[in-house]
């Protein structure tokens, strides 16, 4: 009995049912193992899913804009310089936390680095302005950091995709860890969706491969749960996870007033924002929702909104999300126990896979995702921290421009300049329109104050009366 025959009879069956023969007009030309390949593929399609994504896609651009929405509460940055009770409290609370070894870090890297056009993984790209470290290690030096501080261990969860996932593991084994122990970092990965013409046809990648793309970082949440993650992190203790994407060089994933306010408040999720720029910048800002918290997309908001100011003359909607959270192990339990069930977001997109002639092309398609910021809006509590953009947060996203490995490798230099300013230290004057080339490793100081208390206590004069260390 020829099971091919078989198999491809059922798929085709399939395919028909679920209107999209499409797929099997190349299958004539395949090898038995193309086949295998391909059939596997389909098999493990959610073709229903499929259906309402092709007409979630007819549908898009339809959507009212958001009208009704109110700024969040927020912890300011002002009422942070303040040292406000509610500050002070929340810092020993979070440092409580952190040194019980309760919070356990999630990272989200699965995505495909389209706009930075890397080989590989984001993750390796090398961002450090004078070590030369990737992002991975960087962020790997931080969890060293607050592991050596507080003599614990710390999970660190690492998100990737089907696509980048062996590629990821290899260049921390090649690192060996960097530094950490191997059983403390545990990769897991995302599902992957396929993507579709504007009529709803999956399509073909090439001839033996559907076009896959991974579901978003929203994917994290239900991926967290499915690998068992979450109850890893149990066993261990942890009851908060500090998430962060792979792109952010300055993000402080063990900060204590992040942590603390987001304890204290009994929140489930909550964020860190920046203060937007301008009223064009183009941004997702948080807001209430019909009372609900939510992200609001800038493509979502009217000019109106856009440019709204509150009573002291300042933009009303300017909530700028990093995505930066801290997430409750109980709640992503409770909103995936049954189907987590957030939107879907619908890029529309030139994507370059097999042309219905044969010939390989770039077809315009659909790619699907969900947003993790959308669980926001199934949070009872929500906290929302306002912090320095220059202190926290440098995306990695172009390859030159705004938002680009220059950019972000000039931000880390500037802060570390001001730290080592602070801290008595005299740099050279940096040339013109530039930065003095200075960093400073996360395992010696996470900030300011903590950079000075590391220096000797009794500096050095030169000759020319300059002090130094
Ligand atoms: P972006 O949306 O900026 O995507 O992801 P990207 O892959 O880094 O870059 P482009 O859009 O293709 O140019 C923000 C963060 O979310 C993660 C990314 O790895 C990054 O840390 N992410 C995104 C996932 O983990 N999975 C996804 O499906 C999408």
């Amino acid at each position: 009995m020829n099971t091919t025959i078989l198999e491809k009879e059922d798929i085709q069956e399939l395919l028909i049912k679920h209107s999209q023969p499409h797929l099997l007009e190349v299958w004539a030309s395949l090898s038995e193992d193309s086949k295998d390949l391909l059939s596997d593929q389909i098999a493990a399609l959610d073709f229903k899913l499929i259906s309402e994504l092709g007409e979630l896609g007819k549908m898009m651009g339809s959507d009212d804009t958001a009208s009704s929405i109110l700024p969040p509460d927020t912890v300011t940055l002002d009422e942070v310089e303040r040292k406000s009770d509610r500050v002070l409290s929340a810092i020993s609370r979070g440092t409580i936390e952190l040194a019980a070894g309760r919070v356990g870090m999630l990272l989200v890297a699965g995505g495909q680095a389209t706009r930075l056009g890397c080989d590989g993984p984001k993750g390796d790209f090398p961002v450090g302005p004078v070590s030369g470290w990737s992002l991975f290690e960087i962020h790997a030096r931080r969890i060293l950091a607050l592991n050596k501080r507080y003599g614990i261990r710390t999970p660190w969860y690492v998100m990737t995709s089907q696509a980048n996932d062996q590629q990821t593991k290899n260049i921390f084994e090649a690192n060996d860890n960097f530094g950490l122990p191997s059983e403390d970092v545990v990769f897991f990965t995302q599902k992957m969706l396929p993507a579709l013409d504007l009529a709803g046809n999956v399509l073909l990648k090439d001839k033996s491969s559907l076009f896959l793309a991974p579901n978003g970082h929203g994917g994290s949440l239900e991926a967290f749960v499915s690998s068992g993650c979450l109850d890893d992190a149990k066993s261990r203790g942890v009851t908060t996870l500090s998430y962060f994407q792979v792109d952010n060089p300055l993000v402080r994933p063990a900060d204590p007033l992040f942590i603390g306010l987001h304890c204290e408040a009994g929140a489930q999720m909550s964020s860190k924002v920046v203060q937007k720029s301008s009223a064009d910048e183009k941004v997702g800002v948080l807001g209430l929702v019909n009372g609900k918290m939510g992200c609001i997309e800038y493509s979502d908001m009217s000019t109106e909104l856009l440019n709204a100011v509150n009573d002291q003359g300042s933009l009303k909607f300017s909530a700028g999300n990093i995505a930066v959270h801290a997430i409750s192990i109980d709640f992503i339990r409770e909103i995936t126990d049954g189907e987590l069930r957030l939107p879907w977001h619908v890029a529309k997109k030139q994507i370059s896979c097999l042309s219905p002639n044969g010939d390989q092309a770039l077809v315009d398609g659909m790619k699907f995702e969900t947003f993790v910021f959308d669980a926001l809006g199934l949070a009872n509590e929500s906290i929302t921290l306002e912090v320095d953009r220059a202190a926290e947060f440098a995306p990695v996203k172009n390859r030159e421009g705004n938002d680009s490995p220059d950019t972000a490798r000039a931000q880390l230099c500037a802060l570390h300049g001001r730290w080592a300013i602070e801290a008595g230290l005299t740099l050279p004057a940096p040339e013109e329109g530039g930065v003095v080339a200075i960093e400073i490793d996360p395992l010696l100081a996470e900030d300011a104050e903590s950079f000075r208390a590391c220096l000797p206590r009794t500096p050095l004069e030169t000759d020319d009366g300059q002090l130094y260390y």
